[in-house]
């Protein structure tokens, strides 16, 4: 019988999940917030992911409910589950990604390393942390932050005075130790609702004001230790929080070799798109084999590297479409994703995947091919 999987939100994740799931014979259909959004394709509803009538009326003709954003209220899907709707990843999992301070409270419970932090709920308390860490410190909004939004250093409490503010009644601000990290990198790891868990290589990621731009699969010079440190610390979390799905551990590496993690999303992720081309299964066919409890596909590279490049703003006079031509006839290796959507500075429009034998060779020509586009 075919499986019928529901997305909630029509971004470019939902989106990219169209292709597998024509080829896995799935019916894939979308909760859109909007007409027009990337996933157009596979919206058969358009309505608020916040209304419970909206969304319990979108999952009464599938059989499982999954996600392109972490935002669906926590009301909305316990009273999905408890009308026995499969939701994946479910709620008692997704609240670990909707609110990083109740994600750094679970992952001290743990036992994975992390940054040094704490919930502080006023100047005061914040100025505190600072001065305890070398005054310094990473202020984050809990909830709905997202590319670097409800992101700021801080070296004055008084910097996040507008935060403080706006916060309701008893809700708390995190503060994190500024890391000086080398680098950043991403573990990928997909369980399936049976148990099963498949990890993809670590890799690295590059993050440009506080936005992806590019992503390196596998990690350079990632040695044995690393590589397992960053596989152990996924399955922990998987395990620890009863992921089903995709998620992807945000990581910092130490200049001593430490690895700590910074967040955790749970759905493909940008630090994953490289795996569209370069791994034997791309994440966004993981994800739908995962939630729709199907055997996991292989995780192993194809290639010896694969670069991802996002495209980020678009072009300033026009979509994406005046460019490919172009594009394509320079870079015929590189593999261009669109995501339909309007050029905006900064905006994520797109991303090109190249795979090869050797890393410069490779980063040089995802460069290339995703500067067409700017
Ligand atoms: N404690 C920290 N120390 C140093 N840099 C940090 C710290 N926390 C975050 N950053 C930097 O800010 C970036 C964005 O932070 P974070 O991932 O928490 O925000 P986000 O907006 O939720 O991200 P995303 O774009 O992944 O949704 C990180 O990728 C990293 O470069
Ligand atoms: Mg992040």
């Amino acid at each position: 019988m075919t499986v019928r999987v529901g997305v909630i939100g029509g971004g470019q994740l939902a989106r990219m999940m169209i292709a597998p799931a024509v080829e896995l014979g799935i019916d894939l259909r979308v909760l859109a917030e909007e007409e027009g959004m990337s996933a157009q394709l596979a919206a058969t509803a358009v309505g608020d992911y916040r209304d419970l009538e909206t969304v319990r009326a979108f999952a009464k003709d599938v059989d499982v409910v999954t996600f392109d954003h972490e935002h669906v209220p926590q009301e909305v899907l316990r009273a999905l589950v408890a009308e026995g709707v499969q939701v994946h990843p479910g709620p008692d999992a997704l609240q670990f990604a909707q609110d990083k301070l109740v994600m750094r409270a679970r992952l001290t419970e743990l036992g994975v390393p992390q940054p040094d932090w704490a919930a502080v709920r006023d100047i005061d308390e914040l100025q505190r942390f600072i001065d305890d860490h070398g005054g310094g410190a990473v202020v984050k909004t809990p909830r709905g932050g997202y590319d670097g939004k409800g992101v700021r250093v801080v070296h004055t409490g008084a910097e996040v005075a507008d935060w403080f503010t706006g916060l309701a009644d008893g809700d708390a601000l995190l503060v994190e130790e500024l890391v000086s990290f080398t680098r950043e990198l991403a573990q990928q790891v997909a369980r399936r609702p049976s148990g099963d868990i498949v990890t993809y290589p670590v890799v690295e990621t590059v993050q440009r004001d506080g936005v992806c731009a590019e992503v390196i699969a596998p990690a350079p010079d990632a040695g044995a230790r690393l590589t397992a440190m960053a596989e152990q610390i996924g399955r922990t979390i998987a395990e620890g929080v009863g992921v089903t799905g995709m998620l992807a551990v945000e990581l910092f590496e130490t200049d001593d070799q430490r690895i700590l993690v910074n967040e955790l999303a749970m759905r493909p992720h940008n630090s994953g798109h490289w795996s569209q081309d370069g791994a034997v299964t791309g994440q966004f066919e993981q994800h739908l084999r995962a939630v729709a409890d199907l055997p996991l596909g292989h995780t192993g590279a194809r290639s010896p590297w694969t670069v991802m490049v996002n495209i980020l703003g678009g072009p300033a006079d026009g979509g994406l479409e005046g460019r490919f031509a172009q594009a394509m006839v320079e870079h015929p290796e590189a593999k261009i994703h669109t995501y339909g959507k309007a050029p905006r500075p900064g905006r994520k429009v797109g991303h090109v995947n190249v795979t090869g034998d050797d890393l410069d060779d490779v980063v040089y020509v995802a460069r290339a091919a995703a500067a067409h586009f700017l």
